[in-house]
């Protein structure tokens, strides 16, 4: 075994009012540490002079205890590279520091390292499902990865390490709550250009991701309890994000008109707001119809709700004109329209945008600033030259042109391997289809199966708050190139 470098070490406990010898206390941490797994075998100790000067202590019981744990076979020094744990301890003798595997929570109690029951919040219990499979492998189908071979690599490591090599100071110190100026600007005429989203860059905060906007909405808007309605189905992360903050979900059906908002009054009339995917309904892929647009408005302003916006592949459509955005459109600025770079870059970029009614601003910036303080800077100065010199603009066109041969396909490969089995719904739009399985077709078996298979499709049933009526999947294609998707789809149809 080569030996590790020196590693973290835990800091080391000493007690000046303990009557044992400083030598003995030492001695006696180091062995507790390097049999519980703190410290492992080659892994390098601090110098005798480093830890005296640490403890501030004579450095004669740090030598002590050396010299007594090396006699013991603990400890072994090899000349000029320092005092190391001793490789030859057995590692079956060393305890275990790898994590257990998560366990499923239920009803707020999780058990313990000694299986014990111990507590955690109600809102967490309710948000471990099972197990999900398909999201074990990344093949085909994966929901929200984009063509990631197609991403332009190399023009974006280079503004990555452009930044980081002159980030100076202000890129170093601390950023503010709502971001880099300069990208929110952008990103407003973006928007106003593409989305009819209309902003400046004084409604325009930078964060995480979706997930986190959908987050900090619901610091900002709700408090415990609060009603909010939600498309059911709908995205699951949404439902997490608002219920961490204690919103009640309301479900209120879909249809291929988009969200029911006459269901929804009825359900709901005092919701203090409406989660909505108006430009294509995850996960079934609708677009909300003018009329419903209007009524849900008119509703949000009467009663003084909130509509949260979610518009997170709207960039892809691929029949028709494209939609203006619902923020596009409201006259009484109760819209928060929420934006994410994940399908358009790549999910691990974790950066995304809310645009906030100007009165909210204020508010926003509070809300934000308590959750995460602000988005890391490198990467907004990255993201602002990419948009600022055209690669975002380009980017887009050529995955516009290579989702639609890819949905093509997936439509024809479904149509080919499995004809009147799974029944695609909704529009000609964004990085995934889902289809209906034939009444009584477990959905969760069947995502299961196709995991083995080394496919990943998301069962439709885990988007219902609702159980249900029907069973079925949802397959990203964004990801799979044209081969991968006609043997996924091969696959997927011995899985039923
Ligand atoms: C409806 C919806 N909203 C948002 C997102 C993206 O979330 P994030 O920006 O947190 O990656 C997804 C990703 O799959 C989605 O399906």
């Amino acid at each position: 075994m080569s030996r590790l470098p020196a590693g973290f070490v835990p800091p080391v406990a000493m007690d000046p009012h303990n009557s044992m010898p400083m030598y003995l206390q030492l001695s006696d941490w180091f062995r507790q540490a390097i049999l519980s797994g703190q410290l492992r075998p080659g892994q390098r100790v601090p110098s005798s002079r480093g830890l005296a000067s640490e403890l501030k202590i004579s450095r004669i019981p740090v030598l002590g205890a050396y010299e007594q744990l090396q006699a013991e076979g603990y400890l072994e020094t090899f000349q000029g590279a320092g005092t190391c744990v001793a490789r030859a301890i057995p590692a079956v003798l060393v305890g275990p520091a790898k994590p257990g595997r998560p366990r499923p929570l239920s009803h707020g109690v999780n058990g313990g390292p000694n299986g014990a029951s111990r507590r955690v919040s109600q809102r967490v219990a309710q948000m471990r499902g099972p197990e999900q499979t398909w999201l074990a492998n990344l093949g085909a189908f994966r929901v929200g990865v984009p063509a990631l071979e197609h991403f332009p690599l190399g023009v974006w490591s280079r503004l990555v390490s452009r930044h980081a090599r002159g980030l100076g100071k202000e890129g170093m110190v601390y950023g503010s709550p709502m971001g880099h100026m300069p990208l929110r600007t952008a990103i407003a005429e973006y928007l106003g250009a593409t989305r009819g989203v209309r902003c400046d860059a004084s409604q325009v905060l930078i964060t995480t991701g979706s997930q986190q906007g959908l987050q900090i909405c619901a610091h900002v808007l709700f408090d415990d309890g609060d009603a909010v309605w939600m498309e059911d189905p709908g995205y699951p992360g949404a439902h997490q994000s608002l219920r961490t903050a204690g919103a009640q979900l309301i479900p209120v059906p879909v249809d291929e008109d988009g969200i029911d908002v006459a269901q929804g009054e009825r359900l709901g009339p005092h919701a203090r707001a409406v989660y909505i995917t108006p430009s294509h309904q995850f996960p079934l892929g609708s677009t909300m119809s003018a009329a419903r647009r209007m009524r849900l408005l008119e509703w949000a302003a009467r009663h003084d709700a909130w509509v949260i916006e979610d518009d997170y592949d709207s960039e892809y459509r691929f029949g028709g004109r494209p939609l203006v955005s619902l923020q596009g459109t409201d006259a009484h600025e109760r819209v928060i329209y929420v934006g994410t770079f994940s399908k358009v870059m790549f999910p691990a970029i974790r950066v995304g945008y809310l645009v906030v009614p100007r009165d909210l601003a204020g508010a926003f910036e509070a809300g934000r600033d308590a959750i995460d303080t602000f988005t890391s800077t490198l990467y907004q100065y990255a993201m602002t030259d990419f948009i600022r010199e055209g690669h975002f603009a380009r980017h887009i066109r050529s995955m516009r042109t290579l989702y639609q041969a890819r949905r093509a396909a997936v439509l024809a490969a479904i149509e080919l391997e499995m004809g009147g089995r799974l029944a695609v719904v909704g529009a000609d739009a964004g990085m995934q289809v889902a289809g209906l399985l034939p009444p009584g077709v477990d959905d969760v078996a069947v995502s299961r199966a196709a995991a083995q298979r080394g496919v990943s499709v998301r069962p439709l049933s885990q988007c219902y708050l609702k159980p249900p009526q029907r069973g079925g999947l949802i397959l990203g294609y964004g990801g799979a190139s044209l081969e991968e998707i006609r043997e996924g789809v091969r696959q997927l149809s011995r899985c039923f």
